[in-house]
């Protein structure tokens, strides 16, 4: 699989898989079994979506070496600080089964409606990343929900830039600022949701565009986010979707199709504004 270079040198495979939603159990099992024989190398599950124990399963019984893996998971809101992130972080660890991560996100930013030291709580869970990522327990450390003005504000005391910025990001929902500050901090966006939770699968116009290229609307948007430089992270507990969004070498996007996807309209969900997320 092709891969993206993370700021710190690592190689990160370009397509990963999302857990979110999918419950622990024989659910999360199979699917990430079903992800890891279609040719996923990447998986992207947090401790909030309760299944890194069914992930951490499927891993070890696919019997492919760790180091041919690439696994991602998220410090949950109610962890920050210094000494309950290096917590949450062993539990994850140990949920999963794993000696080390090769991504670990703050999940969503401390917000202003929560807290009024909100940026020092960022700042504080951001230097507990750190330490783990210095100590070697994590290959890369990054963030999620960031939206331009937390990332902004993180970047004013982080000694380490982050290396992910994790968003909401599919046709209709762009958050260009928040890209374009990613963009020029060499921080790699990775798109929750790439194709809206199946919300954008009606759009007429992805449905005339991915008929056009004998394809589905699905592999358009993780063929989208890619064009777009973004690191796309489907997710389904279906096995033919979960081996089609992988599937996205046999057509191209011209830049006219990219000017015409990026200009279709809001298809957007509050639920990315960490100041309306109610945790
Ligand atoms: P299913 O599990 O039945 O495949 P997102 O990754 O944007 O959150 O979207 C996930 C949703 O999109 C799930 O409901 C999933 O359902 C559906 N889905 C995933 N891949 C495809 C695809 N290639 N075609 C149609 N629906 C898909």
């Amino acid at each position: 699989m092709k891969s993206f270079k993370l700021n710190n040198g690592i190689d990160i495979p370009a397509i990963g898989f999302g857990t979110w939603q999918i419950p622990e159990g024989e659910d999360a099992y199979q699917a990430v079994k079903e992800a890891l024989v279609a040719g996923y190398t990447h998986i992207d599950t947090a401790a909030i979506y309760g299944n890194e124990k069914s992930v951490g399963r499927a891993i070890k019984d696919s019997g492919i070496a760790r180091n041919t893996l690439f696994i991602t998971t998220k410090l949950w809101n109610t962890e920050r600080g210094n000494d309950k992130t290096i917590a949450a972080f062993e539990k994850s660890l140990a949920d999963l089964g794993l000696e080390y991560l090769d991504l670990y996100l703050i999940h969503w930013p401390a917000n202003e409606t929560q807290f009024e030291d909100w940026a020092a709580i960022n700042a504080d869970t951001w230097k507990a990343l750190e330490y783990l990522y210095q100590q070697g327990k994590v290959k890369a450390i990054g963030v999620s929900n960031f939206p331009k003005e937390y990332l902004a504000k993180l970047l004013e005391t982080a000694t380490i830039i982050p290396a992910v910025n994790q968003i909401e990001f599919h046709p209709g929902y762009l958050q260009e600022e928040t890209v374009e500050l990613c963009k020029s901090n060499d921080i790699l966006v990775q798109a929750w949701s790439p194709l809206g939770s199946g919300r954008i699968l009606q759009d007429e116009t992805l449905i005339a565009l991915a008929e056009q290229k004998s394809t589905s609307v699905g592999q358009i948007c993780i063929k989208f986010a890619l064009s777009q430089g973004i690191l796309p992270l489907p997710k389904s507990t279906n096995p033919a979707n979960i081996k089609r969004n992988l599937d996205i070498d046999s057509f191209d996007l011209t830049e006219e199709d990219i000017r015409t996807i990026r200009t279709l309209p809001a298809m957007g969900f509050s639920g990315s504004d960490p100041k309306k997320v109610a945790f």
